[in-house]
């Protein structure tokens, strides 16, 4: 029999209004029919609010890449996220989300990635020192990679390791914050009737305050570094001087902090959330470990051209986005009135693109729930590709961050897998938390290589 990595279960067909919003409190994806690996386009009726998601990759295409201005993000997916994230990119839309991006995108382009690579192979030495003391245990891999990613994002973006003392509070914070806000907010999938409140807990609202004093202090003083010809050349530098082409004004420190929160939040908890599920996958499969780890050997010096040679790695952590996109669902509104397969949609509908069904549907895929990288090698894998792989979203709302995250993933995967062999413990449940993540973390026995 076939060894396939796990997969949630669905929810019968029918359920009762009130069954379906328990079942979602508990977790968005067990709490899907499993017809939506096999439908074009699927339609929740509730009370309150009417849900499409779409399957259907024309249609995906029209609301992502051909009309996105048609199809904002919904204000609802945004709430859980405001106090933390104020008006940062990730929930901002029209042209004050234009502004942003033609600011933040030049400091990722290709040849920025290479300027970051030292960064990301410098924090990637430390993750392996950190586990070398762990060597030899079963080890709580989300919380390893959670770490590595976090020390990406601040080398990267300030040029300070996760060690340095504002960095590990940050950190530490943005740990409770999660805590007190886990869920990615039901309210996106589950609209509540607009007059009803919404309440942050007390320590939901204490702790984005402690995060955003913190970075705020951290921005003013690479302000104060740039006014002075002394700042490093990084990409908080970069996008801090970056002027709008249109305008020419420049971030205020004000929406830089909203900015950073939402690099800190989307660039760790994403990579660390693929990262995780590419080592489990690797000590599912050991025979394509060991590829990875003799791939590997080629990282020697540090040199960004080195990463040309990682080519099982990459296939093995795109296979990894495929079967667990760290985001599994985006939400957009329908800002005016549509006809989608024959179906009316009513203005302000939530439309619902699913990189977790999408990624798995049974009409699109050869073998959608098998882990298999070499897929991407056949016809059917690249046509896949093409049209039915967004674990980066797609379109004028892709992530910014896409090129160096398949960056880091490999270069990370590739040197933690050079010195060490993992090895399954138990087997972790996906659910979607504020990223897709194990119900009750990933547990790998690490050993070190001889
Ligand atoms: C494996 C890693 C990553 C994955 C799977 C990922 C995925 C995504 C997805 C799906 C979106 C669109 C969300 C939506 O439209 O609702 C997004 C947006 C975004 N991501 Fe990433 N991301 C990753 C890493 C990063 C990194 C490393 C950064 C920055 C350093 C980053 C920064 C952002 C930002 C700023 C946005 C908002 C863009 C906008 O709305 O215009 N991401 N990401």
């Amino acid at each position: 029999m076939r060894d396939l990595p796990p997969k949630p279960p669905s929810r019968p067909d029918k359920v009762s209004l009130w069954r379906y919003m328990r079942l979602f409190r508990r977790d968005i994806l067990s709490a899907q029919p499993a017809r939506l690996y096999r439908a074009w386009m699927a339609e929740f009726r509730t009370p309150f609010f009417r849900s499409y998601l779409l399957n259907q990759t024309d249609l995906v295409k029209t609301v992502l890449k051909e009309r996105p201005d048609d199809f904002p993000k919904s204000e609802r997916i945004s709430e859980g996220l405001r106090p933390l994230l104020g008006d940062s990119v990730f929930l901002t839309n029209g042209e004050r989300w234009k502004r942003q991006r033609r600011i933040i995108d030049p400091a990722f382009e290709g040849g920025r990635l290479r300027d970051t690579y030292p960064a990301m192979w410098a924090a990637g030495q430390q993750a392996v020192a950190r586990l070398r003391l762990r060597a030899g245990h079963n080890v709580e891999i989300e919380e390893v990679t959670s770490h590595a990613a976090a020390d990406v994002i601040f080398r990267t973006l300030f040029s300070v390791p996760i060690e340095d003392r504002m960095a590990q509070a940050v950190f530490r914070e943005f740990r409770t914050y999660q805590r007190s806000q886990p869920l990615l907010n039901l309210a996106a999938f589950v609209p509540l009737p607009r007059w009803m409140p919404r309440f942050f807990s007390r320590q939901t609202k204490a702790s984005a305050r402690k995060i955003r004093a913190l970075i705020t202090q951290m921005t003013e003083a690479r302000r104060a570094e740039i006014d002075a010809g002394t700042a490093p050349d990084d990409l908080a530098t970069k996008i801090m001087t970056t002027p709008d082409p249109e305008s020419g004004e420049l971030f205020s420190v004000e929406e830089m902090v909203d900015q950073v929160a939402i690099f800190f939040l989307a660039g760790h908890e994403t990579s660390a959330s693929a990262l995780a599920w590419a080592l489990y996958l690797m000590a599912r499969y050991p025979d394509w470990q060991e590829q990875v780890a003799q791939e590997a050997r080629q990282l020697e010096t540090g040199a960004f051209s080195e990463m040309s040679g990682l080519r099982i790695s990459r296939d093995v952590f795109r296979e990894t986005l495929r079967l667990y996109p760290p985001v599994p669902m985006m939400v957009r509104a329908a800002s005016c009135p549509e006809r989608f397969r024959d179906r009316d949609i009513a203005k302000g509908a939530q439309i619902v693109v699913s990189p977790w069904h999408l990624h798995r549907h049974e009409r699109l895929w050869d073998d959608p729930d098998s882990f298999d990288p070499t897929r991407w090698e056949t016809q059917n894998g690249k046509n896949c590709a093409r049209e039915a792989f967004i674990p980066f979203s797609a379109g004028a709302r892709v992530c910014p961050g896409a090129g160096f995250a398949m960056i880091e993933g490999p270069l990370l995967l590739s040197l933690l897998l050079r010195d060490f062999k993992v090895a399954v413990v138990d087997t972790p449940e996906p659910v979607a938390h504020l990223t897709v993540r194990s119900r009750t973390g990933i547990r790998l026995h690490v050993v070190e290589r001889d």
